[in-house]
């Protein structure tokens, strides 16, 4: 989709030499992680931080080097796609079911870009499905209690009808909340049930989030 990609290439004009950063997951990142590839080929030095598998083969392909996470002693930007993003810069991760990662990445981070497509950009978050990755133990259990507060969770499954696991060895939950009123209380009463790990709720996240519209870019800080 030209949107995406319009996004995704133009976050590396963030990007300095030396820096770390914070490669997120999705096809939109795709193209910024393409990008980062050819600028590498090109002399560029930076060290990538990857947020999934997923994204650890497409750097590897794209000949980005590649630090862990633990070996990073800071990630100066991360940069990461979204499921949608209220004006508030409240956004919903997760679709590609790499939450949890991306999360403490770009906690660790001085800078946080998101790159997405206008459609993105909503008024109120909660007209896609919010993921929670929960523990594969007793997921049935955690599933009962996000029902309990009706939250109308849905496991995720993949196209064979297994369940969905993350590069965790995680569960995912796709809850269909509907428009959601008061994110952050959404947020506390999601997180305090032992079973789960994280929610794809990032509140009041990024520093900057660019999104392609009509052959441009829109940047909003
Ligand atoms: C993965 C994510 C993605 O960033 C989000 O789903 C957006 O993906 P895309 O750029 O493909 O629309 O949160 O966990």
């Amino acid at each position: 989709m030209i949107e995406k990609k319009q996004a995704g290439e133009y976050a590396v004009r963030y990007i300095k030499e030396g820096m770390t950063i914070g490669l997120g997951t999705g096809s939109t990142v795709a193209y910024t992680i393409e990008k980062i590839g050819a600028l590498v080929q090109q002399g560029l030095s930076i060290k990538g931080v990857a947020t999934s598998v997923e994204t650890e083969k497409k750097a590897a392909e794209f000949g980005i080097p590649l630090i862990s996470f633990n070996e990073a002693e800071k990630i100066d930007l991360t940069i990461d796609g979204a499921d949608e993003i209220d004006p508030q810069f409240n956004g919903i991760k997760g679709g590609g079911g790499a939450l949890f990662r991306e999360k403490l990445v770009a906690l660790a981070s001085d800078q946080v870009l998101w790159v997405a497509d206008h459609a993105k950009l909503v008024q109120r978050i909660g007209n896609v499905p919010l993921p929670v990755e929960a523990a594969s133990f007793g997921w049935m259990h955690t599933g009962k209690l996000l029902q309990d507060l009706n939250l109308k969770p849905v496991l995720r499954k993949t196209g064979e009808g297994h369940p969905y696991y993350t590069d965790n060895g995680n569960v995912i939950f796709d809850l269909n909340t509907g428009p959601v009123e008061n994110p952050e209380a959404m947020a506390a009463e999601i997180i305090q049930i032992p079973g789960v790990i994280e929610h794809g709720l990032f509140l009041r996240h990024p520093d900057t989030v660019i999104t392609g519209v009509n052959g441009s870019v829109v940047i909003r800080d």
